[in-house]
């Protein structure tokens, strides 16, 4: 599938099939944000992959309206206020290392949609919890939860 199929092609899918996700098909997502553009190449965010179900089911009852979480793959977006603050201090800290997550996020959504997946990106989430269920750091900020899977 060529960029502009991928680009015209990519809708939310909130209902998933329990089709699992390849190994191969993950690690090409996971290349495709290797190759984000971000802030002085500082790449100031992380990235979480969570498959199992308890983990998901928690993340779930932290979001509003749990689209899709029954899903196999969610791809967590964390931005990281401390890199890019080392450099680019308040800019880097309340801007930069946002940008960067969410760049990182969308090009995952691509990719995905380029290998035949489908997604749904959930930003409407409680905050603090998510950071505590994944285990993060208090300079971690989760900015975005990508569904993956295959559409029912
Ligand atoms: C920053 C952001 C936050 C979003 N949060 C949610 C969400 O919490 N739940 C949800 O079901 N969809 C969410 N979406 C998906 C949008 O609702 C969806 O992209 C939009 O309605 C356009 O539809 P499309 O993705 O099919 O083109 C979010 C999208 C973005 C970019």
């Amino acid at each position: 599938m060529d960029f502009f199929e991928a680009v015209e092609k990519r809708h939310s899918v909130r209902n998933y099939s329990d089709k699992e996700v390849g190994e191969e098909k993950l690690q090409k997502i996971l290349a495709a944000i290797e190759r984000t553009p971000s802030a002085g190449g500082l790449r100031s965010f992380h990235v979480e992959v969570v498959k199992d179900k308890e983990t998901k089911d928690k993340l779930s009852e932290q979001t509003f309206g749990r689209a899709g979480f029954e899903a196999p793959v969610l791809l967590i977006f964390l931005a990281d206020l401390e890199i890019s603050a080392s450099k680019y201090e308040e800019r880097g800290r309340e801007l930069y290392c946002v940008q960067d997550a969410t760049i990182a996020a969308a090009y995952s959504q691509l990719a995905a949609t380029a290998l035949g997946l489908s997604t749904v990106w959930v930003g409407a989430f409680h905050e603090k919890e998510v950071r505590e269920i994944l285990g993060a750091k208090e300079n971690e900020k989760p900015v975005a939860i990508i569904v993956l899977g295959y559409g029912k």
